[in-house]
């Protein structure tokens, strides 16, 4: 029996985004965001499902505040839904969108909760996508517009400041695979937005570090651990374009000022002043973590070459395998590749089919493992000399899990779908002494 006990000052959380749980899609002032669009065009989500209700959350925050309190959490990620704040994305601003977050910072801070909070997890106002969203350039003023904004309303408040969740699913699954909203499919289009992400990134750290408070400010990437399927050099080659690709993209001109070489093939343009722009000094990195890539050689796959191989091992519901060395090896990764930033992971947690006794408890010995083992990993990996500062899990309750509705749960709570009812998991209890304890044993 092996034993992780992490720093004293080492941050535990849980993170949510907006979309996933606010609800209230259409009320007190919001405007419609490409994830209200999406989820109502047919066919897009599993079982046309919406996050019209999504948990409740904009009614319920108060609830789900002491739930936390219960929990024990320090840390508690959020994200601001943009148009509930600015319903068309920039101009008039919603009064009761900006008092809701103030409200929910005001209950976090009297439970001893520090809100970290993130600028833009995925909802753009539909109102700036009919103007061309991420696919044109002034979005990046639209967005630094809006840090702004933040900033000058809740940085006396808030600290922890997150610019974006994995940019790499808005441009990625938003716009090459379209399983996400906007739903389209065209490298060349997903390329330029992500261009554009990056400098609209950029440009919001310049912002909100010239707005002149002491804000701790950071980004959210998301990484997959990434293994050949075999040691033939056509499976390295393609698992390391796919690197670059799905990895590298998001992170090395962030700390490097530099695209991988892929990015060149493809003639993505920029300009030096871009550069420096998207290569913002970070007072921390957020990193999400959940599984690993396994790839081989394909000649008919556009760009990469390279194609996921499923491996026989066991997966999450979402079919996800489960690796948990991979979290140890994405964190090394930014120890020897990435001068070693300080690091959170800020989003790590597993879709189980939960197991529901008649007298309601739920029993997620799945979930409780797959945590543990995750801690574990990344207990090695700050034993290793990675700068890890603090550890969040995907995700306080169930909720809205994008195209795959609310068929996944990931929750350390049980979400009623019909009552709404919140019951803490066998998990919760779990969490909650892990982070009294500040460790495991495992
Ligand atoms: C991440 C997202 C988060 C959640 C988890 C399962 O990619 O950031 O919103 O859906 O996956």
């Amino acid at each position: 029996m092996c034993e992780a006990v992490f720093p004293k000052d080492f941050t535990w959380g849980v993170a949510t985004s907006a979309y996933q749980i606010e609800g209230a899609w259409n009320k007190y002032g919001k405007g419609e965001s490409i994830w209200d669009r999406f989820s109502h065009t047919p066919g897009k989500v599993m079982n046309g499902e919406t996050g019209d209700m999504a948990c409740d959350h904009y009614r319920r925050y108060a609830e789900d505040v002491a739930l936390m309190k219960k929990l024990g959490v320090k840390a508690y990620r959020f994200s601001v839904s943009w148009p509930r704040v600015l319903p068309k994305g920039k101009g008039v601003v919603n009064k009761a969108g900006l008092d809701f977050y103030k409200r929910l910072v005001d209950e976090l801070l009297q439970a001893e909760i520090e809100p970290w909070i993130c600028l833009h997890h995925w909802d753009l106002p539909q109102a700036l996508q009919n103007e061309g969203g991420w696919e044109i350039p002034t979005s990046v003023q639209y967005f630094a517009d809006y840090a702004e904004l933040l900033a000058h309303e809740l940085g006396d408040k808030i600290k922890r400041w997150i610019i974006f969740n994995e940019p790499r699913c808005i441009a990625w699954l938003g716009y090459l695979t379209g399983i996400h909203a906007p739903g389209i499919k065209d490298l060349q289009l997903a390329v330029k937005v992500s261009h554009y992400l990056m400098l609209a990134q950029g440009k919001a750290i310049q912002t909100l570090r010239d707005s002149d408070r002491n804000l701790n400010l950071g980004t959210v990437v998301d990484l997959n651990a990434m293994h050949p399927f075999s040691d033939s050099r056509k499976d390295e080659e393609a698992t390391d374009r796919h690197d670059q690709l799905w990895n590298r993209w998001f992170v090395d001109p962030l700390f490097k000022g530099a695209y991988p070489p892929l990015a060149e093939e493809i003639g993505l343009k920029h300009t030096k002043d871009d550069m420096e722009l998207i290569k913002q000094p970070l007072d921390f990195l957020g990193v999400n973590y959940y599984t690993r890539a396994i790839m081989s050689y394909d000649d008919s796959v556009p760009l990469t070459r390279a194609k996921g191989i499923q491996k026989k091992t066991p997966t999450t519901e979402m079919g996800w395998e489960i690796y948990p060395n991979g979290l140890r090896e994405v964190l090394m990764r930014f120890r020897t590749e990435y001068g070693n930033p300080l690091l959170y992971v800020t989003e790590n947690g597993a879709a189980f089919e939960d197991n529901v006794t008649r007298s309601g408890e739920v029993q997620d010995d799945d979930r409780i493992a797959y945590l543990r083992d995750h801690i574990a990993s990344a207990y090695r990996a700050l034993r290793d000399g990675v700068n890890l500062k603090g550890y969040f899990v995907w995700t306080l309750m169930d909720n809205f899990e994008w195209a795959e509705g609310y068929s996944k749960r990931f929750g350390l709570v049980h979400t009623d779908r019909r009552t709404m009812k919140r019951t803490p998991k066998k998990s919760f209890y779990w969490y909650k002494d892990t982070m009294a304890n500040n460790g495991i044993a495992f």
